[in-house]
């Protein structure tokens, strides 16, 4: 991909995304107070020095003095570049990275996410309102009874049912707001009507529970069978699994995940106990699935139907697959017999003979090999070269690591061709890690240390920009080291819409203020949450004073020497007189 990833995007992600969530799946967090803490995963410890403030979305280790954002995080952890940690805390959290090229608008950050994600959320109230209460909505529960979805498993997933009317959402919710969220079709003369009409709804949920997007089945012959959001600001179907959020309160560290093919198939399970299953919305299984999946468990077993379509399907998500693998993640595949899904399966022969096959879930390795060389003749040397030129653009897909040595060590036995070159190498140049130092602790004037406090205030709680009445601040008589880097901070936190620390930090990232501004968002001020306001007040005041006693003495030594013009004797006059 090329273009610069929009800054505006990078911005919502750090909102978007909740570092404490995502060190978590990493390093396990432990809370005490306002903190979470842990031994660092950056140098070597025994007592936890690591600590992570969901408030400033920031982290910091006392021990070696690393710091930084969710993206510094990643940087550091991971040895990525910039772009492949912003990639990877996408994949996090389930979106893609949309560049300065393609269609993702600056505006788009404007548009209000909360109260979208609130429409979607009245939407499914209504609709499960719907099946429940109304006339229409009996045919619907009766077709769910008759598919043998019971009443547990349709709260739990929020089943519900859209009516067979042209406007019924229409009629209770503002249009551009339903719009926005894929819920009415825009027709071309200007009339909307509402997208889902007489289906089972299933409302489709990311990972934090939050409604995304919806699918609706209809209930009898007629298609599409399933109708599916469209992707808007809050759903890219490439990156949702359906039923992660409700796997993840079941099941919060699962052993494995079985990815299946559609809703009822995970509904099924849930209801027959698998409750570690998830499915892809009538996609191809994405690299982004994939990665979202393993934040998650160790082991995903992709499960398909055993019909020509669930094949292909399988074989093309090798390549997602492969480039998903890296050391302590495993894929395995379960092809079900023909005719049958998971939903269908574990009716007919139950939950233990449905675990077995989990359990016994083909390896990827030996699938990889069964499939590659099904059409080869292994017995020729023709069959065999074969086979590694099939192989090998596979092979090269898997990141650096045992795996990959052992899908080659097997190559070269199967084809008997133990001079096989080693794979092409899409390694990384990695960036040894170096220790910081800490700040320099100089001892410092008044006004200086006022400015620090201040500006780390600030940084740590960029709320209290409301606390500071612009309009009676004259900036310009604050002529002190530092002052600089806080008016600059105000400016960035008035031009952002949305903003805590940790974007504080991604906008200083390359920039000559980068070190101070990581240092001052980790700087220990002493100050209890409760404190935080009267603090900054106090500390604003005093700067203020300084400020201006400095701006006083400068005229008057001016007075002294080559006299004052009449603004500025008007402008001394005024400040010793302000109280
Ligand atoms: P299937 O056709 O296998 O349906 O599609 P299913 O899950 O077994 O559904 P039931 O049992 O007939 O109710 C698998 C998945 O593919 C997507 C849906 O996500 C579905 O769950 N799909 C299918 C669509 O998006 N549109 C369609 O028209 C069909
Ligand atoms: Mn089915």
């Amino acid at each position: 991909m090329s273009g610069r990833i929009p800054r505006d995007f990078i911005d919502d992600l750090l909102v978007r995304v909740d570092i404490v969530d995502l060190i978590d799946s990493h390093t396990p967090l432990k809370k005490t107070g306002t903190n979470y803490v842990a031994c660092c995963p950056f140098h070597t410890e025994k007592t936890p020095s690591f600590s992570v403030n969901r408030n400033k979305q920031f982290f910091h280790c006392f021990g070696c003095g690393i710091s930084g954002n969710a993206i510094n995080f990643l940087m550091n952890l991971n040895n990525l570049e910039f772009v492949e940690a912003v990639e990877d805390l996408a994949a996090f959290a389930g979106i893609t990275v949309p560049r300065e090229t393609t269609s993702y608008q600056a505006d788009e950050k404007k548009e209000d996410l909360n109260s979208l994600y609130q429409l979607m959320d009245q939407a499914a109230n209504f609709y499960v309102q719907q099946l429940r209460t109304s006339d229409e909505g009996k045919k619907a529960v009766d077709y769910l009874k008759a598919r043998g979805v019971n009443g547990d498993c349709a709260n739990e997933f929020i089943l519900g049912y859209a009516p067979n009317e042209w406007k019924a959402l229409a009629n209770s919710f503002d249009h551009n707001a339903l719009i926005k969220a894929g819920l009415l079709v825009n027709k071309e003369d200007g009339q909307v009507y509402d997208r889902f009409r007489n289906r089972i709804i299933f409302p489709i949920r990311d990972k934090r529970g939050r409604i995304i997007g919806f699918g609706g089945r209809v209930m009898d012959d007629s298609l599409p069978k399933y109708l599916n959001s469209p992707e808007t600001t809050l759903f890219h179907k490439g990156n949702e699994v359906y039923g992660l959020y409700e796997l993840l309160k079941k099941n919060p560290k699962p052993a494995q995940i079985l990815i299946v093919e559609g809703y009822m198939d995970v509904i099924s399970l849930s209801q027959f106990g698998i409750n570690y299953a998830v499915a892809a919305l009538g996609t191809a299984i994405s690299l982004a699935h994939l990665n979202l999946l393993f934040r998650f468990s160790p082991e995903i077993v992709l499960c398909f139907d055993g019909d020509k379509a669930g094949l292909a399907a399988a074989w093309k998500a090798m390549e997602s697959v492969f480039l998903s693998l890296k050391d302590n993640r495993s894929c395995r595949i379960m092809v079900l017999p023909q005719n049958q899904d998971p939903d269908s399966l574990v009716r007919k022969e139950g939950l233990a003979n449905f675990t077995l096959r989990v359990q016994t879930a083909q390896a990827l390795s030996d699938y990889f090999f069964e499939h590659i060389s099904e059409k080869l003749n292994l017995s020729e040397m023709e069959g065999r070269a074969q086979l590694v030129g099939k192989a090998k653009p596979y092979l090269e897909k898997l990141p650096e690591g045992i795996f990959r040595e052992m899908m080659l060590s097997r190559l070269k036995t199967i084809s008997g061709i133990s001079t096989l070159n080693d794979l092409n190498n899409p390694s990384k140049s990695k960036t040894p890690y170096t220790e910081k130092k800490t700040p320099n602790t100089s001892p410092q004037s008044a006004s200086v240390k006022s400015a620090k406090t201040a500006t780390a205030l600030l940084l740590q709680n960029p709320r209290l920009i409301h606390n500071i009445d612009q309009k009676n601040i004259n900036w310009d008589l604050l002529d002190i080291r530092g002052i600089a880097l806080f008016k600059n901070i105000q400016q960035v936190i008035l031009s952002k819409n949305t903003v805590n620390t940790a974007i504080l930090i991604e906008h200083y990232r390359n920039t000559a203020h980068e070190k101070s501004v990581k240092a001052l968002a980790s700087l220990n001020l002493y100050v209890s949450e409760n404190n935080i306001d009267m603090v900054f007040a106090d500390t604003l005041n005093s700067l203020l004073k300084q400020g201006k006693y400095a701006a006083i003495a400068k005229l008057e030594t001016k007075a002294q020497n080559q006299g004052l013009d009449i603004h500025e004797q008007q402008l001394l006059i005024k400040m010793l007189t302000d109280k």
